[in-house]
């Protein structure tokens, strides 16, 4: 398959190595840590341990071929530009694939591509920068991916089975939606909180207080996502919360990794996504107010 994955952060650079395997990847970046994938390859540590020739460009006009999928991995914000720079390297079977955070972002894609070309995903495994050139696979997680209306197509499981053929473990849903929600929720405290506190996921658990705060986020947050028809409840999302802090122990939240590079937040497609649908639905959104005005004081 011609991949394409738009956002060589560290998630986009893990799974564009491990797919380039087996399909012609182009990954889609920022200097320098395209330009030190030309040079030398992407070098992975950790869970994964490789070093590899993957093509790497800073603009999708420099892309030569038809993509038969693109994986977008850009952070929330850049959604809107990013879809509309992937029209060129598109034809009427091209799939998109969201692999992002947050709420809103297929709506955004919406805007640019039809909705026949997109599907989406939610992923918890950890990877992060060491070096331009070089990321860290910090944790082995779970990847969900599903068509927006739930089909069961042959084109899904196609991409389910490339994926998990490359080394990524993944599932299809027929309901992306509610997986969307699900991560949101579970981003909506480890993110903010690993931020502010600049500390590694795992020692969200190790304090007690900071545990009561993760259960009393995520039951605020999973009241917003009940009140759009998201079956899941406070006490489920608190055990999943819990297990995806475990399971990614190790790694440092995009979030923190966003503010340590200087870069912008997803704070507004995560808790402030929360705040606006919570508000409309008369729902208390106190705490998700408190973990933005933490990332970004007024
Ligand atoms: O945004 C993140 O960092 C990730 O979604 C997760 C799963 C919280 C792991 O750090």
């Amino acid at each position: 398959m011609n991949i394409v994955v738009f956002g060589a952060g560290a998630i986009g650079s893990l799974f564009g190595a491990l797919l380039s395997k087996k399909n012609k990847v182009v990954l889609v970046g920022r200097a320098p840590h395209v330009t030190c994938i030309q040079k030398n390859g992407l070098t992975i540590k950790g869970k994964t341990h490789r070093s590899v020739k993957v093509a790497a460009v800073e603009s999708a006009t420099d892309v030569l071929f038809i993509a038969d999928l693109i994986i977008l991995t850009v952070k929330s914000y850049d959604t809107e530009t990013a879809s509309k720079a992937i029209r060129p390297c598109m034809s009427d079977s091209t799939m998109v694939l969201s692999i992002q955070n947050g709420l809103g972002n297929i709506e955004k894609i919406g805007n640019s591509i039809h909705k026949s070309h997109i599907l989406a995903g939610v992923t918890t495994q950890g990877a992060i920068f060491s070096k331009p050139g070089g990321i860290i696979h910090t944790g082995e997680g779970n990847t969900i991916l599903g068509e927006l209306h739930g089909t069961q197509s042959a084109r899904l499981k196609n991409l389910v089975d490339l994926f998990n053929e490359a080394g990524i473990k993944t599932q299809e849903t027929s309901d992306i939606v509610t997986e969307i929600w699900i991560k949101t929720i579970i981003n909506s405290s480890i993110n903010p909180l690993t931020a502010f506190l600049r500390c590694k996921n795992g020692y969200l658990l190790e304090n007690p207080l900071l545990e009561k705060i993760i259960e009393r986020v995520c039951t605020e947050s999973t009241r917003v996502a009940t009140s759009q028809g998201i079956s899941t409840s406070p006490l489920e999302m608190i055990e999943k919360t819990k297990e995806v802090i475990r399971n990614t122990a190790k790694n440092y939240s995009s979030m923190l990794q966003s503010i340590q590079q200087g870069k912008k937040t997803e704070i507004d497609a995560i808790n402030g996504a929360l705040i606006r649908i919570g508000t409309n639905q008369n729902i208390d959104t106190t705490l998700n107010r408190i973990l933005t005005e933490l990332i970004h004081p007024s």
